[in-house]
């Protein structure tokens, strides 16, 4: 094999590597910045930039320039961010942008003048620069549309002289710039289907907490302070905790299900969502409306016992008396019962006496002072959630597994459906919904479970709960912890190093 032929292997070897190399990045600034490079190296170009087409602009997206960064140093990195140009057949790049010629110029600085474009010295004159040669190719993708312009800048022979730029080395840069065209493509791809998924995640889950006021920003707020303990977990090199440590593919997998964790609550019915009291302001109304006609008709009966003669007026004021005030001293009983909070012995039972006491209707009929659903509700003795509403809310983990489970996530967070669904599940077996123990609730899950009862407890606004204190919240937390509820590596990591602050 000639020498020649030798040579034309190796650089096609060395692009069909480069073309790998860009196929497996998915990052667009990374890759972006690759091809420059890449195309320079190939080319020994002292300079080169990369511009990307945008409907009718062209977005200055790459600068690298090795003279000036011997120059300036660091200086000259800082102070480069992408910016749009107008596209147009006057400038050089947006030339080639527009009709797709490649233009291979030995010297800028000598155009013949019959050119649509011309050369902008402006760059030169501001940073004392001078562009001799000059390759740009239109980045055209396998469709043959034009999605940027590569351009490369003083080519340097081995003497170190700026030179133009060969036949040769323009056909292996066209066929490189194709390559990193669809590369371009595919990455801008993977990022509009990652932003859109994105999107689909927070909306959703933003749409579920808003369904209840008092949860709003709730998936927000555990699924970044999820992501926190984690990283704060993967800091400890010592104690119990050091020997986790998770992967970033593991904390993203953990922010997706922070924002998903309360998907399930989709399921479940908007009044049990809302319940601030034991019964609701309609409800209530109802009941004090009952006892205003019921208070008519004890003043009526008496009424007429006193017309009808035979009674001690005395005593018949005495009774009516007596009978108003006690429906006044029941209705503000109930008033206080309804509140969430926990119910004695002795209330439960005068509920119970209330309930059993009758009076008639406007059809003659007998009722009872509450309805049955009314004493289900009041009698509630923990919190405001009769047990039927508060299994309805309970199974929004299991509701959260299941809308989860058909989602096709991608390899890297498969896991994302257990782990969101577990985050009601408790360390000694007493969680929802499958009474998981110890290992079986994955590491992430025990901080989405930690991070939700820390937000339960001092969101401001939650309906059944009135926002509790930091030092109370946290003293809960660790009292969780002693229970062998939470795990208490994670409550002892969260305290210490006050990764709440910030979020409360
Ligand atoms: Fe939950
Ligand atoms: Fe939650």
């Amino acid at each position: 094999m000639s020498s020649e032929n030798k040579e034309l292997e190796e650089r096609i070897k060395r692009l069909n590597s480069i073309g790998i190399a860009l196929s497996s990045q998915t990052d667009l600034r990374i890759l972006l910045e690759t091809i420059v490079k890449e195309a320079r190296g190939f080319t020994n170009s002292d300079a080169g930039s990369l511009y990307r087409k945008e409907e009718d602009k062209l977005i200055f997206e790459v600068a690298q320039n090795d003279t000036l960064d011997r120059r300036l140093g660091e200086k000259k990195k800082e102070a480069f961010s992408p910016f749009p140009i107008p596209l147009t057949k006057k400038s050089i790049s947006g030339y080639v942008a527009l009709t797709g010629i490649t233009l291979n110029i030995s010297d800028v600085y000598h155009l013949s003048g019959e050119e649509e474009y011309s050369f902008n010295r402006d760059f030169d004159d501001r940073n004392n620069y001078k562009t001799t040669s000059m390759l740009v190719i239109p980045m055209k993708d396998h469709e043959g549309e034009i999605i940027g312009v590569l351009q490369l800048i003083n080519a340097i022979d081995e003497m170190g002289n700026i030179v133009p730029y060969s036949q040769d080395l323009q056909d292996l840069i066209s066929s490189l710039a194709s390559q990193a065209a669809v590369a371009i493509r595919n990455a801008k791809l993977i990022g509009d289907i990652k932003n859109l998924f994105e999107s689909l995640v927070k909306y959703s889950a933003t749409a579920i907490d808003a369904r209840s006021p008092h949860t709003a920003g709730h998936s927000r707020r555990v699924s970044e302070l999820s992501v926190k303990v984690a990283k704060a977990i993967n800091e400890e090199n010592n104690g119990p905790l050091s020997d986790i440590k998770f992967s970033l593919l593991e904390i993203e997998e953990l922010r997706i299900a922070g924002w998903l964790h309360d998907i399930g609550k989709i399921g479940v019915r908007e009044w049990v969502l809302e319940k601030a009291n034991k019964l609701n302001d309609d409800r209530m109304e109802l009941i004090r409306a009952r006892f205003m006609y019921i208070k008519e008709k004890i003043k009526n009966e008496l009424l007429k016992r006193e017309i009808e003669g035979g009674y001690d007026p005395t005593d018949i004021e005495e009774k009516l008396n007596s009978a108003l005030k006690e429906l006044d001293d029941d209705m503000e009983f109930i008033n206080i019962v309804n509140k969430p909070g926990f119910l004695k012995d002795s209330d439960l039972e005068r509920l119970k006496k209330i309930t059993g006491k009758k009076y008639s209707n406007s059809n003659g009929g007998e009722e009872s002072y509450l309805t049955e659903f009314e004493y289900t509700n009041l009698s509630v003795r923990k919190g405001n959630l009769t047990e039927e509403e508060y299994k309805n809310i309970q199974s929004h983990v299991v509701h959260t597994y299941n809308i989860l489970r058909n989602i096709p996530f991608t390899k890297n967070l498969k896991n994302v459906p257990l782990i969101a669904a577990s985050h009601h599940e408790m360390l000694n077996g007493t969680g929802y919904p499958n009474g998981l123990k110890d290992k079986q609730i994955p590491m992430q899950a025990r901080i989405i479970g930690m991070v939700d009862v820390f937000d339960a407890l001092t969101a401001a606004d939650r309906p059944y709960k009135a926002s509790v204190p930091l030092d109370k919240a946290l003293q809960i937390l660790k009292l969780e912890a002693k229970d062998n509820r939470l795990d208490e590596r994670v409550v002892n990591i969260f305290v210490e190093k006050k990764l709440y602050e910030g979020a409360v």
